[in-house]
Formats: structure tokens, sequence, C-alpha cells
């Protein structure tokens, strides 16, 4: 028996066509690892919790442990980046879901909730609401050992269980998967760097000649400052880590606090994982140039304040789809992309699946090597082995048809060794 709730079951036909789009861009997790665990069933047994991005790639990354033999609970990672499609489609081939498009925070962690009901051995997350509940609320699923690993998809929530490893608050094996490099080098800064154009979809927005600000010159921020220069916009980039900055000043950006730049700006675009990159105050707000594009990109809503924008706001106005007009007191308008809350999965559909396929097929090896590895794992932070990383790049590049060069015996020697000089 499937266990679901969605938005409307009959949607499932056009989630199915999605599905199928991704599928075809999907090689690796779709095809290379899904045959390989149908056959395997490395998973026989397992059920996964994921709290993720319910979206088509995810689809995709749900039928791949199914394959493995998993029983598959899915729950939305965000309010605004469920596609209702896709998860009545993931319903009809069997996969609980527990999503729809605009929940609210308290049925939010209704989902995540029905999710853990189902005593899952393995939580994938992406923010780590999920785990962090099961700490709070299920604590005997910890206790007795039920589940014995857990991956996070996400830089914030990644940061988030640093902190509690830290502190001695992390009672399950975690392991960062957005650390290995086929996640962060690909989906953090192609995928959400190729995500600036939600402002276009948004908006319909020219971005040469604008002034656009990019808050943040990290793994995503540092490809969105790419992508804008690219399509002719002056880029200014404002950071709090003097190296960064100084990654960005030699790139070739203009670099100044977020007070010198807010006064130019025509698209202020943020992705730190920090909150109030914009500061939310009246002197700030002030500063904000009239019809000024406001985008979040990071995890939470709260880098563009958008709470204290809507407090201050004396007029709200919905003006397209996931688009807000906001009329400040003295009538400067100004335009909210998405709530604040991730603006390439609410207004476009997030990451493509070319890159999605990377992360998706570490999550999927994770998986098979959490069991594999079971009684052996220690509670704390894990990092991704470094073979499963380079396993998933050598597929990809398998699955595009690329070839690279292999170290001779000698030439290994010679770079891990120290005797050789000149
Ligand atoms: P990162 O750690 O590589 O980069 C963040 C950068 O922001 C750092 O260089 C940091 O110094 C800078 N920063 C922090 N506070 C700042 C502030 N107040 N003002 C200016 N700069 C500041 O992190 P990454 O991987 O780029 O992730 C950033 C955020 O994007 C996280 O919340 C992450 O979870 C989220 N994310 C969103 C995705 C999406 O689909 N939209 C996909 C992947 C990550």
């Amino acid at each position: 028996m499937v266990n679901y709730k969605v938005a409307d079951e009959k949607l499932a036909e056009k989630g199915k066509e999605a599905l199928y789009i991704a599928e075809s861009k999907m090689p690796v997790i779709g095809d290379v690892i899904r045959k390989r665990f149908s056959v395997e069933k490395p998973l026989i047994g397992i059920t996964i919790a994921g709290c993720l991005h319910i979206t088509k790639e995810t689809g995709i990354l749900a039928r791949t442990l199914k394959a493995g033999g998993a029983e598959v609970y899915l729950c939305g990672s965000n309010p605004l980046s469920t596609q209702d499609d896709v998860a009545a489609a993931m319903v009809q081939e069997g996969i609980n879901v527990f999503a729809w498009h605009g929940n609210t925070d308290e049925e939010f962690y209704w989902c995540i909730r029905e999710c853990l009901k189902a005593n899952p051995n393995i939580l994938i997350d992406d923010g780590a609401d999920m785990i962090v509940t099961a700490h709070n609320e299920f604590p005997e699923l910890i206790e007795n050992g039920t589940i014995i690993g857990c991956q996070e998809e996400t830089t914030t929530g990644v940061k988030r269980f640093r902190a509690m490893d830290n502190s001695g608050a992390l009672k399950v094996p975690l392991f960062p998967v957005n650390d290995a490099r086929c996640k962060n080098q690909f989906d953090n800064e192609l995928g959400t760097g190729q995500g600036i154009v939600s402002a276009i979809y948004g908006m319909h927005v020219l971005f040469a000649g604008k002034t656009v600000v990019i808050a943040g010159f990290g793994h995503c921020s540092s490809g969105m400052a790419l992508r804008a220069q690219g399509l002719g916009a002056n880029v200014t980039v404002t950071e709090v880590d003097p190296i960064k900055a100084l990654q960005a000043k030699f790139t070739g950006y203009n670099v100044m606090p977020i007070k010198e730049a807010l006064p130019h700006a025509d698209i202020i675009l943020t992705a730190t994982g920090c909150k109030h990159v914009i500061p939310p105050t009246k002197e700030m707000f002030e500063l904000l140039k009239g019809g000024v594009i406001l985008g979040n990109l990071g995890h939470f809503d709260i880098e563009v304040p958008t709470k204290e924008l809507y407090e201050y706001a004396k007029e709200i106005n919905p003006v397209r789809k996931d688009v807000e007009e906001l009329i400040f007191p003295d009538g400067k308008k100004v335009y909210l992309l998405a709530k604040g809350r991730l603006a390439n999965l609410v207004l476009s559909e997030g990451h493509p699946s070319e890159v999605m396929d990377m992360s998706f097929a570490l999550q999927s090896l994770m998986s098979e090597y959490i069991v594999k590895n079971r009684d052996s794992l220690k509670a704390g932070m894990v990092d991704v082995p470094v073979e499963i990383d380079n396993q998933v790049g050598l597929l990809k590049l398998n699955a595009m048809g690329v070839k690279i060069d292999t170290l001779t015996k000698e030439q290994y020697n010679y770079i891990h060794g120290y005797e050789e000089g000149t």
C-alpha cells in the first residue's frame, strides 16, 4: 500500500511527461546505477526517507532507490519548490509522497513526521529539517538503531550539522554529500549559477546593461556572478570573507559593502546561507533603487529580509506568478521573487537534470555504502569517500563519451613521493 498526501492525483499524467524528460538527461543514475541496482538489490529491506525538493530529478532518484529494493518515502524540503504533477506521478509508481506546493509551516513538519513514522533506516535531507526533527521528536529511531546513516544535500544543512556535531548533539552518522566535489562544483556552481535566469522568468528582464549585485562569492554565488556577467550585466559582489572578496575582485567584478551597493542595484540576488544579507532596517530599504528586483537563491527566506520587507511595505501586489510588487511608504516600488525563497526552484524547475544526475548518483551510491558499512559507522560527520566521488565523476564522463588519462605507476610514485627532485 502506498501512503501519500499530494495536491491532486489527476496531475500524474503531466508529471510522467516531466519524469520522461529528466530520465533521458540523467544517464548515470537513471541507467548505469539503476541497472546494477535492479540486479544486485543492495537496498533490499531498507526504508529511505528523503526530505528533498520534489522535482522530476528527485523522481529519478526515487525510481533508482526503489529499483535497488528500498521502500521510499518523500516529503518536500521547501514549501514552494514541490512540483505537484511530479508528486502525483511518483505516487502512481509506488513512492510514498507527502508533499504539495505552498504548504504551511505546520503542514511542512506534518509531512516530515509522516515520513519518520515509517521507521526509515536512511534519511536524505536538504536543509537539515528532517534529521533535526528525528533527533527532537523521534529519538527512539536513533537510540534503537533503526536509523543507520544520513545524508545532507545542501550547504546550509551541512553547516547546521557541523554545529550539532561540534556541540555533541549529532547522534547519527552523517555524510555531507554537498561537500563532495561531484556535488558542489557542479550542482551549486552550474545549477544555481544558471538559476539567475529565474529573475528573467520572474520579471522578463534584460540583464545587459543592468547593475546586478550578487551577495556572496561561494560555490553558488560565483556561478551566478559569472552568468550575470555573461548576459552583459555590470556585476558587483558583496562578501564577508576577504579571500573570496579578493577572488571576486581579481575576476574583474566590483566589490563593495552591501550598503554601498544597494543604491545602484537593478537586481540583487543572494546565495550566502546567511541571514539579513540586506540588513532589515528602514534605512537600508530607503537606499534601494525604485524598481529593483530582489531574489534569493540561498536555502532559507531570510537572506533577503522577507518578513521585514512585508512589514515595511504599505501595499503588496502579486504582479506575476510568484512575483510581488512591494510599495513602500514613500511610493517606491520593489519586486520580490518567490517570497524570498529559492527563486530558481520556485520560478523555474530548479537545477537542470544533467547536474542533478551527479548529485543524486552520489546519494544513491552513498545509500548503498551506508547499508554495506552499517556495522562500522559511528555518530558524527563522515566525509563521502573520495572513491565514490571519483566513481561518479568517471561514470558521468563515460556517459558523455569523454575519455581521460590515467597515471602511470611511475607518475603516481612521482606525485606521491618525495625522493625525486631537480
Ligand atoms: P558557500 O559557503 O560556498 O558560499 C557562501 C558565501 O557567502 C561564502 O563565500 C561566504 O563568505 C559568503 N557570505 C556569508 N555571509 C555573507 C554576507 N552576509 N554577505 C555576503 N557574503 C556572505 O555556500 P554555497 O554552496 O554557495 O551555498 C550558499 C547557499 O545556497 C546555501 O544556503 C545553500 O544551502 C544554498 N544552495 C542553494 C541551491 C539552490 O538550488 N538554489 C543549491 C545549492 C546550495
